[in-house]
């Protein structure tokens, strides 16, 4: 198989307990559900991905762990090229613990376990899969070394860029702007990358364009229920949400990012690409979890057309 979508990013295991409310500092709150999926937001948008029409490669690494074997056998049944994921011996799987309360918001503490051992020279071996490669994503839960090594490769061969900024610490560092097709962040994201701080539509199109003038292609902020801003050469265009009932918006943007790299791969349009990654990350937060939430190609063909 070769794979038109690469995702060089992280695999982790999530282990999800939903309560009516996020505890406070300081503060024991019940639960009443926990839950062991799936997680990561590379794994997830290799995934979603996958489920939405690609064909997709997944470059990581897991631990030397009961939860590694699980993760690896998650990505082979999604039908996933897995000769890029490699096992970190010595190491835990990554793991992320998340709170989901009755408003279906999340906090997430991720221990990046195997995740940190994935190096440049693991994805300097598997060259040949970003050379066959349409569409190669990023994100920022394995070493930036990393994420600037792939980024700037993908670039040199011709590839359409996506990085999804998640989680963001700080800004990047200016040289990446340049290899970068399509910046995909959250607000949070968009104002820490930024410095601007985002608020409302109007701000974050004047982060995402201080983003622009730094040099990534398109950006395109996420905005939750209040849709997706994208800003280009264009200018700025708003996509408004599909109005739905969020149970659990953990990997929805993973969805998102995960459904418009698979429309792009398969030659849709730009727009068409984000009212696909929108329909898709709708119908994921109606569901729990990460990797279970995320939709197929056949629940979404069903859906109408916007
Ligand atoms: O974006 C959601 C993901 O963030 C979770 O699956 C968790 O693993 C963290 O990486």
């Amino acid at each position: 198989m070769q794979a038109n979508v690469v995702v060089v990013g992280s695999i982790n295991m999530d282990l999800v307990a939903r309560s009516k409310t996020l505890p406070r500092p300081g503060e024991t709150v019940v639960g009443s559900e926990f839950a062991t999926v799936p997680g990561g937001k590379g794994a997830n948008q290799a995934v979603a991905a996958a489920r939405l029409g690609a064909k997709v490669a997944m470059v990581g690494c897991v631990g030397a762990d009961a939860y590694g074997e699980q993760l690896r056998a998650a990505l082979v049944a999604e039908s996933i090229d897995c000769q890029g994921v490699s096992v970190a011996e010595g190491q835990p799987s990554g793991l992320a613990l998340i709170v989901v309360d009755a408003s279906s918001q999340n906090t997430i503490v991720i221990i990046a376990g195997g995740n940190a051992c994935l190096l440049p020279a693991n994805v300097q071996r598997l060259d040949s899969l970003l050379q066959q490669a349409e569409v190669v994503i990023c994100q920022l839960e394995v070493p930036l070394d990393t994420v600037a090594h792939t980024l700037a490769r993908a670039r040199r061969l011709g590839k359409t860029v996506i990085l999804n900024p998640a989680p963001a610490t700080g800004p990047l560092p200016d040289s990446w702007y340049a290899n970068i097709d399509y910046l995909i962040p959250n607000e949070s994201e968009a104002q820490t990358l930024s410095g601007v701080a985002v608020d409302s539509r109007a701000s974050a199109q004047a982060a995402a364009e201080k983003l622009r003038a730094l040099g990534a292609g398109t950006v395109i902020v996420t905005l939750g229920a209040e849709g997706a801003l994208l800003v280009g050469e264009g200018g700025a265009v708003h996509f408004p949400a599909p109005v739905v009932q969020a149970l659990d918006t953990t990997a929805a943007g993973d969805t998102f990012v995960g459904a418009f790299a698979a429309a792009l791969a398969g030659g849709q349009s730009e727009r068409e690409a984000i009212l696909f990654g929108q329909r898709a990350a709708a119908l994921s937060v109606t569901r729990a979890g990460a990797q279970p939430s995320i939709p197929h190609l056949c629940e979404l063909s069903k859906q109408a057309q916007p």
